[in-house]
Formats: C-alpha cells, sequence, structure tokens
C-alpha cells in the first residue's frame, strides 16, 4: 500500500492579475524571481519563497522519490481562500486554482491528487463549488478554520460540513488569519503560536457546539499541524468539562468521547509530540501530512514517522492506511515504497514479530479520561471472547466442509470423524467462554457504571461475530441485521451466512443422503419436517453398532448447544450482578430480553430424539 501525504500545498506556475481583474487590491501573484525560484506576494507585500515542487510536477515527484512518498494529496494554500472578499470573487478564484490543481494531478502519474477550495462565506455557493469539483477529480476540500468571526460551528458551515459528507469528501481544516496578530508582529509568531492556536479553537467549537453530534459519523475531518494545541490540552478541556457546568457547552458526551470523530496530521515535528499524539488520538486518528514544501514543511517527507518508536503496524497506519480511510480512497496494491531499492531487509521472525504482540497490546483503547482502572479488563476480557469466536467461526466452517463431504460420500468415515474431532475443540472453547464471566465479575457495580455512559451506543448486540456464529449453526434471525446496517463489512458477512446452508442444514443433508431423513413431502408441516428429523436422529442413535461416528457427532453438536446455552446463561448472571435490570445500551430490556434468549437451541432435534429413545 502506498505512503500518502494528505497535507502539502501547491501554487500554479502562473495566474492571471487577480487585482485587476476583480478591482480590488491586494490578491496574491507569483513573482518570478530566478529559474525555479519565486516569491508570492500579496499586493506589494512580500509573503513567501518558493521553489518549483510548487508548480512543477517533476520536480515534485522527483522529490517524492526521495523521500519514499507515492502520493500527495495537494491543496492551495489559505492566502487564497478569499473569505472575507464578494462571493463572485472568491468563486472564480477557487474555481480557477481548483481546475488549476486537475491540470498539475494531470500530470502527476497517477501519484497526485488534490483538495479543492471553496468560497466558504457563502455555503450555496460552497456546496455547488465542492460538488462540481468531486465529480471532476478532486478528493475533497481544503478549509480555513474560520470565515471572519464564525467558526466551524456556524449553522452554515455545519451545513456545508454535512454537505461533505453527503459528497463523500474528505475536508482538511487548515488554520489561517490567526487572532492577535497585532501582539505577535515578529519571528514568526502566528504561524508557531496563533496557527496550533486557531486550530484547538475549531476543534472544540466543533465538539462543545454539539456540531458532531449533528453531523454524520461518516464526515470524514482532518485538522492540520497534529490538530494545534488541541490534543496536549485535552485534559483541561475534559476537566472543565466535568466540573464547570458552564463550560460543557451542548455536546452529549465529554470532549474526549469525540476523538474518534476526528482526524489529524503528523507536523508536529518531534518525536515525544508524535508520541504524545498517536497515544491521545489513537493511531487510527494521525496522518502523514507533511505542510511539504513550504519552509515550515518537513524537510524529509515521512522521515518524523519512519524514525518514530512506533510499531511498524502503527507506521503502516500513520504512512497510509488511514489516509487511505480519510480520502475513501481503494488501495489494493502492495506498494512501491515498501518494495523499492534502500527499503529495510525483511525482519527476521521473532516471537513478536510473528504473534504482532506490539500491535495486539496497542489494540487496548479506554474511553474514560482519567482512565478507569478497570475499563482495560472490560475491553480485554472482550477482546479475548471475539478471539475466540473467531477460532470457533474457523472451526464450526471446517466441520461444515467435512459433513458435506460426508454427505456426499457417504462409505467414508474420516470426515466424520474430523467433524467430530473439531467440535470437540469448539466445545472445550465454548467451556472457556462460559467460565471467563468470573473474570469479569471482580468488576465492582459501581466501577463499572463508572465508565458505563462513555460506551453507549455500542452494545454486544453489534458483536458480529457472536451473531454470525449463531447463524451459522442454523439460529438465523435476519431482524439482527439491522444492528449491523452501519457497518458495511459485517453487514455483508452476516447476510452472507443468512443465505448459505447451515451447519444445521448441512448435517440433516447428510442424512437424508445417508437414507435416514425420507424426503419430505412438499405438504408436509414445519412440525412434520421436525419430527421426521428427530425420528431420523433416532434412527442413528437405535444401531449404535454402525453408527458410533455419526453418534459421536451427534453428541458433540448437543453438548456444544448445551454449552451455548449456559453462556447464554452466565451472561445474564453477569448482566444481572453489574446492572441490575437496567436497560442494554443497544436499547433492549436488558436481563429481561436475554432471558428470552435461553429457549434458543441450535439443534433441537437432537434434544427431543431423547424423548423418542425408548427402555
Ligand atoms: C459488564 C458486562 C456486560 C454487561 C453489563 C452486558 C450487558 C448486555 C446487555 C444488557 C445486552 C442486551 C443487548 C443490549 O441492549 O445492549 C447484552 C447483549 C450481548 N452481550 Fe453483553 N454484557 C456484558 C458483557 C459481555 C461480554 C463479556 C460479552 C462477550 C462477548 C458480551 C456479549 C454480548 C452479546 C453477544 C450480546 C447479544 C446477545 C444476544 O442478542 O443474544 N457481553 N449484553
Amino acid at each position: 500500500m502506498p505512503v500518502i501525504d494528505i497535507h502539502n500545498h501547491f501554487f500554479p506556475n502562473s495566474w492571471p492579475d487577480l487585482a485587476a481583474r476583480y478591482g480590488t487590491p491586494n490578491w496574491p501573484w507569483i513573482k518570478h524571481t530566478e529559474p525555479g525560484k519565486a516569491d508570492i506576494m500579496v499586493g506589494e507585500r512580500f509573503f513567501r519563497h518558493i521553489y518549483s515542487a510548487c508548480w512543477d510536477p517533476e520536480a515534485r515527484l522527483q522529490e517524492m522519490d526521495r523521500d519514499g512518498v507515492d502520493v500527495q494529496v495537494m491543496s492551495a494554500t489559505p492566502v487564497l481562500f478569499a473569505y472575507e472578499r464578494p462571493v463572485e470573487h472568491a468563486l472564480d478564484c477557487a474555481r480557477m486554482f481548483n481546475d488549476a490543481a486537475l491540470e498539475i494531478c494531470s500530470r502527476g502519474k497517477s501519484r497526485l491528487k488534490s483538495l479543492c477550495q471553496v468560497p466558504l462565506q457563502d455555503v450555496d455557493a460552497a456546496c455547488k463549488e465542492l460538488s462540481r469539483c468531486m465529480r471532476s477529480g478532486h478528493l475533497g476540500v481544503q478549509i480555513g478554520n474560520h470565515v471572519g468571526s464564525k467558526n466551524l460551528d456556524d449553522v452554515g458551515i455545519v451545513t456545508f460540513l454535512q454537505h461533505c459528507a453527503d459528497e463523500g469528501a474528505a475536508v482538511l481544516v487548515h488554520p489561517w488569519e490567526m487572532f492577535g496578530r497585532e501582539r505577535m508582529p515578529k519571528y514568526m509568531m502566528p504561524w508557531t503560536v496563533g496557527m496550533p492556536a486557531e486550530t484547538q479553537l475549531s476543534v472544540v467549537a466543533m465538539i462543545l457546539s454539539g456540531a458532531f453530534d449533528r453531523l454524520p459519523g461518516t464526515l470524514r475531518i482532518c485538522f492540520a499541524h497534529g490538530g494545534g494545541s488541541f490534543a496536549f490540552l485535552l485534559g483541561r478541556l475534559e476537566n472543565a468539562w466535568h466540573h464547570h457546568p458552564v463550560a460543557r457547552g451542548e455536546c452529549q458526551h465529554p470532549p474526549s468521547y469525540y476523538l474518534n470523530r476526528l482526524y489529524v496530521d503528523s507536523a508536529v515535528f518531534d518525536q515525544r509530540s508524535l508520541q504524545f499524539l498517536v497515544g491521545t488520538m489513537g493511531a487510527d486518528r494521525v496522518m502523514l501530512g507533511s505542510d511539504y514544501p513550504f519552509p515550515l514543511g518537513e524537510e524529509r517527507v515521512g522521515s518524523l514517522i519512519r524514525q518514530s518508536n512506533l510499531s511498524q503496524d502503527a507506521k503502516g497506519k500513520l504512512l497510509r492506511r488511514n489516509a487511505a480511510r480519510f480520502l475513501g480512497l481503494r488501495v489494493e496494491s502492495q506498494g512501491v515504497a515498501d518494495t523499492r531499492s534502500g527499503a529495510p531487509e525483511p525482519e527476521r521472525l521473532t516471537y513478536s514479530s510473528y504473534l504482532k504482540v506490539p500491535e495486539l497490546l496497542e489494540l487496548q483503547q479506554p474511553q474514560s479520561v482519567p482512565q478507569h482502572h478497570d475499563e482495560l479488563l472490560f475491553i480485554l476480557v472482550h477482546q479475548t471472547y471475539e478471539l475466540w469466536f473467531k477460532e470457533l467461526l474457523h472451526d464450526l466452517d471446517a466441520v461444515v466442509a467435512n459433513l458435506r463431504k460426508a454427505g456426499a460420500t457417504p462409505q467414508s468415515h474420516d470426515e466424520v470423524y474430523e467433524a467430530a474431532r473439531l467440535l470437540r475443540r469448539c466445545t472445550e472453547i465454548t467451556r472457556v467462554l462460559v467460565e471467563q464471566f468470573t473474570i469479569l465479575e471482580t468488576m465492582l457495580p459501581t466501577h463499572f457504571l463508572a465508565f458505563r455512559g462513555l460506551l453507549e451506543p455500542a452494545s454486544g448486540f453489534q458483536s458480529e461475530q457472536f451473531r454470525e456464529i449463531e447463524f451459522l449453526c442454523g439460529l438465523k434471525d435476519e431482524k439482527m441485521l439491522r444492528y449491523h446496517q452501519p457497518t458495511a463489512e459485517a453487514y455483508a458477512s452476516l447476510k452472507r451466512r443468512l443465505e448459505e446452508p447451515s451447519l444445521h442444514d448441512v448435517f440433516f443433508g447428510a442424512l437424508q443422503a445417508m437414507g435416514k431423513l425420507p424426503p419430505a413431502s412438499e405438504g408436509a408441516t414445519e412440525r412434520e419436517r421436525f419430527e421426521a428429523r428427530a425420528r431420523a436422529v433416532h434412527e442413528l442413535y437405535k444401531d449404535e453398532h454402525h453408527h458410533r461416528d455419526w453418534i459421536d457427532v451427534c453428541e458433540r453438536l448437543t453438548e456444544f448447544d448445551e454449552l451455548v446455552v449456559s453462556w447464554r446463561l452466565r451472561h445474564i448472571q453477569l448482566v444481572e450482578r453489574i446492572i441490575g435490570i437496567r436497560m442494554g445500551t443497544g436499547g433492549s430490556t436488558g436481563a429481561s430480553y436475554l432471558k428470552l434468549t435461553l429457549d434458543k437451541k441450535f439443534f433441537p432435534e437432537l434434544w427431543e430424539a431423547r424423548t423418542l429413545l425408548t427402555e
């Protein structure tokens, strides 16, 4: 997968005289000073030295190769935003630079992509230009972090952000027009002090105003320069939120709850800062952003991340995977960056690298701030269950495959033995799963309630693998799909399970192939079919001498059924012990709902057959 830099800038080689075009002074223009070099001027004022990488794709690609960067997503610069100008001028200017960006990208050998700019002072015009740009090939938009005195929680700007979510446009928020400039006349302080504070202000405004509550989770928004001072001062914000009602704003949750609603880039230029940023935001939320090729940009793009002590997995997320998600890119190839000459030799396998221990140990990310002692246990126990669910699905799929083969070749017994052997593993795993609840019961109810509120609306209902196990074994309930609608992948897997023959179907299919279960007549009722299946099992048990292998499968399936009911019962006991008769975070009536599931059986015919047996 390629290395992607999501924050860097371009200037076209030339553009019309905007002051003459609009009849207003102080527009930016480019003054070429010597081959490959230029100055950006704003009216008569010098603004910035730039060089050919800003406008020449060849020069840019060469430096990308030097730095091991595969894709750059370029934006114009805030000096071109023109939010304070008449909207028709700002729109015309935006169109000009948006089209220029695409022209540079077209010569970038598919390695240059772009974010557009819009006249954000006018929501309608901004939405229309965004839509036009998305249709013409931009991946999203770069916006300034305010429009005059309007912060990002302004109703119009929130409407625009909603439109970005609808269009699937990635949003990069860049600080500009820093406040307090009169107190920062020297030393680039507007950039080093003003910009981080501006960005922090924007994130905080979005959180406390409830903008994130109103905007859909599909909005992909990133704040430049590591999110400014936001991450470092999150504790201060959180403290104010918890202890001072006046500091709470209108958001439904504490500020830290919203961390997974935003991305930040990695432009912090210091290892400790990067480590801290990843620790606070999570490795899924930080992306390579270099500010290349401007003077305050990263000199060797990506070196901060590459030289960090982050795990390989986290580096992969920061350099590639998070950006692909943020940009909505489907990046499928294994990536040139990892295979080009000069890439490090593959490391020799160790215990840690084989088992991915560092990555595994990074996967526990408590929500409570300050962290509640027991939240780690809560996360670990659930993750352990999910890992065992994974193994159960793996083994149950193999059981299905073996029983299918057994049905196809009734004279062969190997597959039946193999199915029984694997089912024994499933029962042993489930026995462990029943036992594990006791570990969670060492958590006092008060301790769980201290952080339970942060988990909503997450719920066990959303355990995709648990539901897959149910569907795979034959307990299919289409209604349960609704809990997985937000996650396309989970929804698709469950839909597939719903449509596939279950373990139950395949087991009785095999008995039919063996001649133990006569094909049901067309008009047979469900009850008659059920009784016929129970009689087929009864037949097996009556002829132990010939069907020892199949009886073994039946016993294992019965035991598995029994243990899953035990799991349900222990889960209910745990729920009652920890939250009493409270409602569940998934919206059910809690323990009383769960009690209804106790009657569920995967293989009721195996139980019915017991009644049919005579002395
Ligand atoms: C403090 C501990 C726990 C509490 C208070 C709790 C509570 C609940 C509640 C109330 C429900 C009903 C659905 C809802 O409205 O949210 C539920 C469902 C569920 N929980 Fe838990 N749970 C706990 C631990 C666990 C653990 C450790 C697992 C392990 C995977 C788990 C897996 C599930 C599953 C799979 C469901 C769906 C069950 C079904 O639909 O039949 N829960 N839980």
